[in-house]
């Protein structure tokens, strides 16, 4: 018996939800049947001809005439039959688009081709199958995410987890709670591109692109106690006009480790690891003290440059990636400043318990280097050509 709609008496929720699932399997009964065009036409105008289709009959027999009261329920629901119609109609007819394809394709002896045939020496049109098919492009990591991934996963490989954090942030967490005191000197090394229309809030409420990663360092502690290990990869705005080794857009991989008794050499440690692990196992690590407001001693870490090992020359040229030194500077690290624990004191660190050690390092730099790219700006100008090289 072919189904048809009945008339709803009853309107409980279990009734409803009967009434839907028999509509559906009678739906998917019936798209299974469909074989070619005119099955296809015939289905298409049972269910959904705006006369007297089973859509149609569905609004006029369940909805229209529904109670007061249950008009939302079944409302909902016959969108949702609705829905689930359509797109039944829809599979079907693509599916019969493909049949016909491919009867067409068999009726020209593409099944004798398959099977090396007997016959192919006599068909006309012949289709080679051993020519390459379409090449569909599907894309590719972004060289500059693709490096990311990388030192996330060398930090997740020592149990480090991964943070994410706004790129639209307040002065607060982008500089006051890192120890940047408004109107400090500090605030300058950082040149910030800020929200207009910002005057009427108090400061540290003004919102601006985040100049670095470590707004995040704050963030995350606010949220979890300590210990914590975390890395954040992220994207960062400067006000500085682009060339060919600044961007006014870039990333950072920050990193954060806080626990009890963590020492200066557990940061030398990790971040040596690290850059073994990035740039190969003969890089060598090297540190100068340094200044950042959030971290205490404060220091940049140099790399041995891998173009050159460390040389300075490359044969009788000089080594442009290192300047000639033999050493790249890589990022800025140190142990958090106890003045940053004040700001998430009330979430479990106490700066005469807990010590810890970050890092930041800009991730389009260390693709730079990797890849041998002379000027940041190719990978922002989303050239293909450049771009397939990293396919
Ligand atoms: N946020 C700094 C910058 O963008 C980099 C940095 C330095 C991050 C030292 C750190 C750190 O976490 O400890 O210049």
């Amino acid at each position: 018996m072919p189904y048809t709609v009945p008339k709803l008496t009853d309107y409980s929720p279990e009734a409803l939800e009967k009434a839907s699932a028999n509509l559906l399997s009678a739906l998917n009964a019936e798209a299974a049947q469909v074989a070619d065009e005119d099955g296809y036409k015939a289905f298409r105008d049972r269910w959904v001809a705006r006369k007297n289709g089973i859509l149609t009959q569905i609004n006029d027999l369940w909805l229209k005439s529904a109670p007061k009261d249950a008009k939302r329920e079944v409302g909902q629901r016959v969108n949702e039959l609705i829905g689930a119609v359509e797109t039944r109609v829809t599979e079907t007819e693509l599916r019969c688009r493909d049949l016909a394809i491919l009867k067409k394709a068999r009726a020209k002896g593409i099944d004798a081709e398959i099977d090396g045939s007997r016959r192919a020496a006599e068909l006309s049109d012949r289709i080679d199958i051993t020519l390459p098919g379409i090449h569909r492009p599907i894309g590719a990591e972004h060289p500059v995410i693709k490096t990311m991934n990388e030192i996330v996963s060398v930090f997740r490989n020592l149990g480090y987890s991964v943070q994410e954090g706004p790129v639209i942030e307040t002065d607060y967490y982008n500089f006051e709670a890192l120890n940047f005191p408004p109107n400090h000197p500090a605030r300058d090394t950082q040149d910030t591109l800020f929200i207009a229309g910002q005057d009427s809030k108090q400061q540290r409420d003004r919102l601006l692109l985040r100049t670095h990663t470590s707004p995040v360092q704050i963030r995350t502690m606010e949220r979890m106690k300590p210990p914590i290990r975390i890395v954040i990869p992220g994207k960062v705005h400067r006000n500085d006009p682009p060339d060919a080794s600044h961007s006014p857009m870039f990333h950072q991989v920050e990193g954060l480790a806080v626990d009890t008794n963590i020492t200066f050499g557990d940061l030398k440690g990790t971040l040596d690891h690290a850059m073994k692990m990035l740039f190969g196992s003969s890089v060598k690590t090297h540190f100068r003290p340094s200044f950042f407001p959030f971290t205490e001693p404060s220091a940049e870490m140099y790399v041995s440059c891998f173009i050159c090992g460390g040389s300075g020359k490359r044969g009788t040229e000089p080594c442009r990636p290192c300047k000639q030194t033999g050493w790249i500077e890589i990022l800025g690290c140190g142990m958090v400043d106890p003045n940053v624990y004040g700001f998430v004191k009330d979430k479990g660190y106490d700066s005469r318990k807990v010590s810890g050690f970050a890092f930041g390092m800009g991730a389009d730099r260390v693709a730079i280097l990797n890849y041998g790219v002379d000027d940041i700006q190719m990978f922002f100008q989303g050239d293909v050509r450049f771009l397939q090289q990293f396919e």
